[in-house]
């Protein structure tokens, strides 16, 4: 209790948002990214119509019917264009061209047709897409089959998966991601015990992050090998970083801060760039991490033209003694306290919170150092900004044109724009910046509650799509005359 309230009461001084004058689209590389991303599954709806089969994630759709982009991709494209967006990122739905997740279960040309038409649409509107293979929904099939990610018969499956969108789609599509927040897909698809009373298997998430891994190798190798001489694309993976401030100066918070990445976004970044797990990992994981054979080290060595980085958030991290020299992790507890230390894993606000999400502490210079400690300890790779966003909460008895004077939001991007302009200055390769999330739709974990959307959705009248303020700041920002030198 004491240490929490001396870090609830403590801690780095944020500092302030800067004057929205102090950035300007000129800080940035004349081919830099500007856009919003979204995932089938949050937004297509329609998950039993033109021949989709079911993927595990179709029951976070709650009954309702996501925002119905299946038929309203149209007016998506022209909400993108309302705010001069260059890209639009969004996911293919696993099982709307495999049903069963398989290439043996049949093809579904309704489901190509259908990408093919929403690809068209972008590329003749001028927005670049930037397409995520996998975004949580995993065809059921392969869940009832071999328990998906946590067995290596995934890695046929999904590069089967992947060869059919590259051939089908990427004459248009030259940004490719594999699996989105693995991460997050790793521990909460294949949860660390946090169901009680059946609590399953501590090493799930290492395994199915394993498989996660070497099946995003596979297909960046295959996309290398057969694709990108014609096609010119690029293969990345976007995952969850979060920076973690040390809360005292020192040896043992800072080891506590680099500690917390690298169980974070470490634990991908560095077999992705470096070949194997961090050191850390291995130190404190011991037996229940996977390793990984010297073929699959030079397979998942370099597998990333860029990197993706979804930010949302930063914690403090403090060293707490909870774990000795010889401990392995063998439970839950364990693995959080190895992970986040149990002071920030509790949420230690370290800037004020989004008031849709009590887990979204915002903090725009969080962002900046976490990219330029990537660019510093990983090669300076390419970045690409896959995710940042503002949850407002949801409340439909505000009227419409109250609802999308989004300030707060503009806000939230002048000082996340301000903070990759730092990183680029400070020598960061960062060339994208998309916003989550096109238009409000169903959050995961939190269903209709949240709105993240740059557009309006109004749930109550057909999903009317109305651009919210925000919308038009960006619109200006990418279009406002160059300032006097
Ligand atoms: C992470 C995920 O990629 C996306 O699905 C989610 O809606 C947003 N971030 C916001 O939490």
């Amino acid at each position: 209790a004491d240490i929490l309230s001396r870090l609830f009461n403590g801690g780095v001084t944020p500092t302030p948002i800067p004057d929205p004058t102090a950035v300007t689209r000129q800080d940035f590389p004349a081919d830099f990214l500007f856009g919003a991303a979204s995932s089938a599954l949050q937004t297509e709806s329609s998950a039993t119509e033109g021949g989709r089969g079911p993927s595990t994630w179709d029951s976070m759709l709650e009954g309702a019917d996501a925002v119905n982009s299946y038929n309203q991709y149209p007016e998506d494209v022209q909400q993108l264009v309302k705010m001069g967006a260059d890209a639009y990122r969004l996911s293919i739905s696993w099982t709307r061209i495999l049903p069963d997740g398989t290439i043996a279960g049949g093809i579904n040309q309704q489901g190509i047709d259908f990408y093919n038409k929403f690809i068209d649409e972008l590329v003749n509107n001028g927005i670049t897409p930037i397409v995520t293979l996998f975004h949580f929904d995993l065809p059921t099939a392969l869940q009832t089959k071999y328990n998906g990610f946590l067995d290596t018969q995934i890695l046929d499956d999904f590069k089967a998966y992947a060869d059919l969108c590259f051939k089908n789609f990427g004459d248009r599509v030259k940004y490719w991601v594999t699996v989105n927040e693995p991460q997050v897909f790793a521990q909460y698809g294949y949860k660390i015990g946090m169901n009680p009373p059946d609590p399953l298997p501590v090493t799930n998430p290492f395994v199915a992050a394993h498989n996660i891994i070497l099946a995003h190798a596979t297909a960046a190798k295959l996309y290398r090998d057969t694709y990108q001489p014609t096609q010119k694309g690029e293969i990345g993976i976007p995952l969850v970083t979060q920076w973690f401030e040390a809360y005292e100066s020192g040896r043992p918070d800072d080891n506590a801060a680099k500690r917390a990445f690298d169980f974070l976004t470490g634990w991908f970044l560095e077999p992705l760039i470096y070949g194997d797990y961090p050191f850390i990992m291995k130190a404190l994981v011991g037996d229940n991490l996977p390793t990984f054979t010297d073929d699959q080290k030079a397979l998942v060595k370099g597998s990333c033209d860029f990197i993706g980085v979804n930010y949302y958030t930063s914690s403090y991290a403090k060293d707490l003694p909870m774990l000795g020299p010889n401990d392995t992790i063998t439970s839950q507890a364990d693995f959080q306290r190895a992970n986040l230390t149990s002071a920030n894993s509790q949420g230690v606000p370290i800037g004020p919170q989004a008031p849709g999400s009590p887990s979204i502490y915002v903090y725009p210079q969080g962002l900046r150092d976490a990219l330029i400690y990537i660019g510093n300890n990983y090669g300076n790779p390419k970045i690409i900004v896959t995710e940042n966003g503002y949850p407002e909460k949801r409340d439909d008895t505000i009227p419409v044109e109250t609802a999308i004077q989004d300030d707060a939001r503009i806000q939230h991007m002048i000082g996340h724009l301000y903070a990759i302009s730092e990183a680029i200055k400070a020598g960061t390769n960062v060339k994208g910046y998309l916003m989550w999330a096109l238009m409000d739709c169903m959050e995961v974990g939190s269903g209709y509650n949240v709105r993240f959307g740059l557009a309006y959705v109004d749930y109550l009248n057909n999903y009317k799509r109305t651009a919210k303020k925000s919308s038009g700041w960006l619109y200006s920002f990418l279009n406002a005359p160059a300032p006097a030198p």
